[in-house]
């Protein structure tokens, strides 16, 4: 008998099974094994939001939550934060090594090359009520791209792939500021090609009648910073969401229209707009004891708190955190700052958040950078879905290159009435 298993006795027949232990994990498959008898369908794993469920392997991002470490392709998060550019973190999550100065150079004119979306999309955009808020204005974009493109639902072909990727990762910057500008009623920014990714995107938010529009280097570097904070992070909620929907071969722009949508939720990437929302409701730090009473009482979230793999401070956060402090002392500290702190140090010392190891996740404080930065409380879900669409697209990738995936289809436990007959209408009561 291998040491690397389980020995898993039935007791309704006696029976004893040999299950392989790999990786940590068992195949729920090697399950259905188990019956009672020939007619019965065998054991299923039941696991509602998968929340002890390893759906893929993967070679792109790795999470310890107890010891808080996030590494992309083996490199400590904190390193790339602090040394490399937004596009080379792009570059090696989606191929696996950082670039070389020629791959790099390669890499930025690529995507520099593919910032302007058809002109169609403006009209497309200008449905929109004037008050549409901006992630309903992108996700919709998104999914309006891959009628421009239908060569994408060639999802084997690899020239094809590599097209659509170069497409997505450098127009999200471009649609994600015009959803802003058409919600504002600005005149659309064009991208300027002399510019970095980043300083493209503050770009084509911020121009306005200036003949060229000069970004500001520390809002530039701290931009990108939170870009690369936020660029993937496994198997999360909208990253299935990918998955699942590139498992059906769908084309890589409804899928990342899907994986933004889910990204918007409260509980997931909308999470630091209710951060900021929650800051002013509590308004002042008087105000935190009686707002964290109502969280332990359950009548509130504590927004920007808590993560399902994270059981520590997640790393993200931590930087993000430190980057404030620096980048506060130049731009000043903002009351929405103080807050956070003060709620941050009293929740730490709260038994409720530490009983449930409750620490603050990437979303705590990334909003009130972005607020610091002058982006709208309104654009802060999509300034995540902008640096997670490289995540979303490497994920997407692997799974297509992966020889044991098939389409995304989950069992049930089905416990409805199981068998009547139709009733005439007029027979009902
Ligand atoms: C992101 O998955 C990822 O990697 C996501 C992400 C990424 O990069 O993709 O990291 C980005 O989505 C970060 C999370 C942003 N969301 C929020 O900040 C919203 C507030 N947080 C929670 O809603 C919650 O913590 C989740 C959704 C993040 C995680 O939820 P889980 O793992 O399902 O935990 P749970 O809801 O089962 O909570 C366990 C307990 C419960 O209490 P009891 O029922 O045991 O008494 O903790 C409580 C919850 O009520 N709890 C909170 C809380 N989060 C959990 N109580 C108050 N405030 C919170 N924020």
């Amino acid at each position: 008998m291998s040491q690397e298993s389980l020995t898993v006795t039935d007791n309704r027949t006696g029976k004893t099974y040999e299950l392989p232990i790999t990786d940590g994990t068992i195949r729920t498959m090697d399950l259905r094994q188990i019956k009672v008898d020939d007619q019965d369908f065998g054991v299923m794993g039941y696991d509602t939001a998968f929340k002890n469920t390893a759906a893929t392997r993967s070679k792109i991002t790795f999470i310890d939550g107890a010891k808080g470490i996030l590494r992309h392709r083996g490199y400590p998060v904190e390193q790339l934060a602090a040394n490399a550019s937004f596009l080379e973190v792009a570059y090696l999550v989606l191929f696996g090594e950082l670039p070389n100065a020629e791959q790099y150079a390669q890499w930025e004119h690529d995507i520099v090359h593919h910032t302007l979306v058809h002109e169609n999309l403006r009209t497309f955009l200008d449905g929109f009520r004037y008050d549409a808020h901006p992630m309903g204005i992108l996700i919709s974009s998104i999914a309006a791209l891959s009628t421009f493109y239908p060569e994408a639902k060639n999802v084997f072909d690899p020239e094809s792939v590599e097209l659509q990727t170069r497409r997505l990762v450098a127009k999200m910057p471009t649609m994600a500021a015009f959803a802003y500008r058409h919600s504002m009623g600005f005149p659309y920014v064009y991208p300027d090609n002399d510019l970095s990714y980043v300083g493209n995107f503050l770009n084509m938010m911020f121009k306005m009648t200036e003949l060229k529009y000069k970004p500001n280097p520390i809002v530039e570097r701290a931009l990108e910073i939170l870009w690369i904070l936020h660029i993937d992070h496994e198997q999360n909620c909208s990253t299935t969401t990918m998955r699942g929907i590139g498992s059906s071969q769908a084309d890589p722009y409804v899928a990342v229209a899907g994986a933004a949508a889910a990204l918007s939720g409260p509980l997931h990437g909308g999470a630091n707009e209710r951060v900021l929302r929650m800051l002013a409701h509590i308004g002042s730090v008087e105000n935190i004891p009686a707002y964290l009473k109502r969280v332990e009482a359950g009548e509130e979230r504590l927004m920007g708190f808590g993560h399902r793999v994270y059981k520590n401070y997640d790393p993200r956060a931590r930087i993000i955190k430190d980057f404030a402090h620096q980048l506060f002392e130049v731009t000043g500290r903002t009351p929405m700052l103080n807050i956070a702190l003060e709620l941050e140090e009293r929740a730490l010392n709260e038994d409720y958040f530490a009983k449930r190891k409750l620490y603050p996740n990437v979303d705590f404080y990334s909003g009130i950078i972005y607020q610091a930065l002058g982006i709208p409380t309104n654009m802060f879900t999509v300034m995540f879905a902008i640096p997670r669409t490289v995540g979303w697209l490497a994920q997407w990738r692997e799974l297509l290159g992966d020889p044991e995936q098939k389409i995304a289809r989950p069992r049930q436990i089905y416990d409805g009435i199981m068998l009547r007959d139709f009733v005439p209408m007029t027979e009902r009561s």
